[in-house]
C-alpha cells in the first residue's frame, strides 16, 4: 500500500543536497572546456543570457512541478505531467525526463570513477615522470583501457567503478533525508573548501617560468576567460554550447530537480530555494571553476597550447594537462589529490540525484519499499554501464552524451514550460511558485517565463537541429570503424525508451484496475 512520502529533513539539507545535485563534473570539466573552446569571454555572454532567460525560469518550473507531484506521490515527471495535464499523453512525454537522467546516470558513473582512480594514483605519483602532453593523455588512454602500456588491463578502472557504484547506491538505499541529505550535508562543504584552496593556489602561481615564458601568466589566464569579445555573438555555434552548459550545469531538463522537489512540504519555499541554489552552483561554476583548469594551464602551456588541449578532448584539461602541473608543484601531489577529489564529491553528489527518478517511480507506480526499488535500478544500471566501459574506445560515451546529456534536456524542458505556463497555465503556476515563498519575484519573470523562455527553447531546438543534430545523426565525419558501436549506442537509448514507455503504461493500468477495485 502507499507508503508516506518521506520529506527533507532540514532546509540546509534541502538546499545543499539541491545545489549538490546541480554542483558535479560539468562545473569543473565542462565549463572550462567549453569557455576554452568557444573562445573564453566569447562565451560568457551568451552563458549569463541563458542562465537568466533559461536556467532560472526552468529551475523554478522543475521545482513548483515537483513539489506540486509529491502532493500526489509523484516522484518522477511521468505521474508529475500526468497531474498538470489531464491528457493520456502526459505520462508518455513525461517518459523522457526518465530517459534522460538514467541514460546520464549510465555514464557519468563511470567519469565520476576516473576521479576516484586518479585521486588515489596521483596521491602515490603513479604517472610521476610523464611530463608531456603525449605521454600523459596516452597514460589516461591506458587507464581507460586503449592501450596497455601503464595499466595491464581495464580491471583497474573497474575497480574504481565497483566501489563508485556501491557508495552511490548505499547512499541511495538509505534514502532521502538518511541518505542523499546526509551526503550532501558533508560534501558540498567539502567540496566548496577544496575548490577554495585550489583557486588559492592557482592564483598565487604568479608566472611559473619567468625566464623562457614571462608571458604564461595566471593573470593571462583569467584575461582570456574574462575579455568579452563581442564579435562572436553573432556564432550560433557559441550561443548553442552556452545554453547547452547551463543546462546541464544546473541540471535542468532532466527531472532530477523535480524528483527533488516532490519530497518538500507543501508550504515549503521554493521560489528563494531555486534562486539560492541556481547561484551557488553559478558560484562554484564560473568562480571556482572558471578560476582552477583554465587560469592553471594557460600559466604552464599559454593560451594557444591550452586551446588546442580542451579541442582534443572533453577530459583532457583535467585529466591529461592538469596531472602535469601537479608534478611541477611543491607538494603537488597533495593539491592533485584535492583536485581530484573534489571532483568525486562533485559528482557523486550529483548521480545519485540521477538515479532518483527511476527509483522513485518503481517505489511509486509498482508499490516496491526503497530498498528493493534501489536495488533493481541498481543492477540494471550495472549490466548497462558495461557497455560504456569496453566500448568506450568507440565513442559509444560520447554517443550517449550527445542525444541524453545535450539534445534530449532541451526537449524535456520545453515540455516542462509548455505544461507548466500553457497547459496547467501562468496564472496557476505562479501561484504554486509562490505558494509559501520567501520571496517576491518580480512580476518580469511572469512574461519571461510564459514567452521569452520557451521561445528561446524553441529557436535553440531548431538551430540544434539544423547545425548539429542533423550532421551527428548522420554520423559525419566518424571513422568507420565505430560506426556499428554508435549504431549500437542509438539502439541501446531506443531500447531503453521503450522500455520506460512499457513500464508507464503497466503502471498506469494497474492504478487504474486499483482505483477501481476500491469503488
Ligand atoms: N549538473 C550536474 C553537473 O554539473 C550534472 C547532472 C546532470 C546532475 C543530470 C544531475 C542530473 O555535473
Amino acid at each position: 500500500m502507499a507508503q508516506k512520502r518521506e520529506v527533507w529533513g532540514t532546509k540546509i539539507g534541502l538546499v545543499l543536497a539541491m545545489a549538490g545535485n546541480a554542483i558535479g563534473l560539468g562545473n569543473f570539466l565542462r565549463f572550462p572546456v567549453q569557455a576554452a573552446q568557444n573562445g573564453g569571454g566569447a562565451f560568457m555572454i551568451p552563458y549569463i543570457i541563458s542562465f537568466i532567460l533559461l536556467g532560472i525560469p526552468v529551475m523554478w518550473i522543475e521545482w513548483t512541478i515537483g513539489r506540486h507531484g509529491g502532493k500526489y506521490n509523484h516522484g518522477s515527471l511521468p505521474g508529475m505531467f500526468d497531474v498538470m495535464w489531464k491528457n493520456k499523453l502526459a505520462k508518455y512525454f513525461g517518459m523522457l525526463g526518465l530517459f534522460t537522467s538514467s541514460i546520464i546516470l549510465i555514464y557519468y558513473t563511470y567519469l565520476e570513477s576516473w576521479s576516484l582512480g586518479f585521486s588515489f594514483l596521483t596521491l602515490f605519483k603513479d604517472y610521476y615522470g610523464l611530463q608531456d602532453l603525449s605521454h600523459m593523455s596516452h597514460y589516461l588512454q591506458s587507464y581507460q583501457g586503449m592501450n596497455n602500456q601503464y595499466f595491464g588491463s581495464i580491471w583497474y578502472a573497474y575497480g574504481f567503478l565497483l566501489v563508485t557504484f556501491f557508495l552511490n547506491f548505499y547512499f541511495l538505499r538509505k534514502g532521502i533525508s538518511k541518505g542523499i541529505e546526509k551526503l550532501a550535508l558533508f560534501g558540498v562543504p567539502l567540496l566548496l573548501l577544496f575548490g577554495i584552496i585550489l583557486v588559492i593556489r592557482v592564483i598565487t602561481l604568479g608566472t611559473p617560468d619567468p625566464i623562457n615564458h614571462p608571458e604564461q601568466t595566471v593573470m593571462n589566464g583569467f584575461a582570456y576567460l574574462w575579455n568579452p569579445d563581442f564579435s562572436k555573438l553573432g556564432s550560433a555555434r557559441v550561443w548553442l554550447a552556452a545554453a547547452g552548459q547551463i543546462f546541464f550545469t544546473l541540471s535542468i531538463g532532466m527531472g532530477t530537480l523535480s524528483a527533488y522537489a516532490s519530497y518538500l512540504k507543501e508550504k515549503d519555499d521554493i521560489a528563494l530555494g531555486g534562486l539560492a541554489t541556481g547561484s551557488l552552483n553559478e558560484f562554484t561554476e564560473v568562480i571556482l571553476g572558471g578560476s582552477i583548469a583554465i587560469p592553471i594551464a594557460v600559466a604552464f602551456f599559454g593560451v594557444g597550447t591550452t586551446q588546442e588541449i580542451a579541442n582534443g578532448g572533453a577530459f583532457n584539461l583535467g585529466f591529461v594537462s592538469m596531472p602535469i602541473i601537479f608534478q611541477q608543484l611543491p607538494i603537488g601531489n597533495f593539491i592533485g589529490f584535492l583536485w581530484f577529489f573534489l571532483l568525486f564529491i562533485a559528482g557523486i553528489t550529483s548521480s545519485v540525484a540521477m538515479a532518483l527518478p527511476v527509483i522513485s517511480f518503481l517505489q511509486e507506480q509498482f508499490d516496491l519499499t526503497r530498498e528493493k526499488a534501489t536495488t533493481v535500478v541498481g543492477i540494471i544500471a550495472f549490466i548497462a554501464i558495461n557497455f560504456v566501459v569496453f566500448f568506450f574506445k568507440y565513442g559509444f560515451l560520447d554517443e550517449l552524451d550527445y542525444w541524453s546529456g545535450t539534445f534530449a534536456l532541451v526537449i524535456v524542458a520545453l515540455l516542462e514550460v509548455i505544461i507548466f505556463a500553457w497547459i496547467f497555465g501562468i496564472k496557476k503556476g505562479w501561484q504554486e511558485l509562490h505558494n509559501g515563498a520567501k520571496i517576491n519575484i518580480p512580476k518580469s519573470y511572469y512574461y519571461i517565463i510564459k514567452y521569452i523562455t520557451p521561445m528561446f527553447l524553441i529557436i535553440l531546438l531548431v538551430v540544434w537541429t539544423i547545425q548539429d543534430a542533423f550532421p551527428t545523426l548522420l554520423m559525419e565525419g566518424k571513422e568507420a570503424e565505430n560506426i556499428p558501436y554508435l549504431w549500437g549506442a542509438r539502439i541501446f537509448m531506443v531500447l531503453i525508451a521503450i522500455a520506460l514507455t512499457i513500464m508507464i503504461r503497466k503502471a498506469w493500468k494497474r492504478n487504474y484496475l486499483r482505483k477501481n477495485e476500491v469503488k
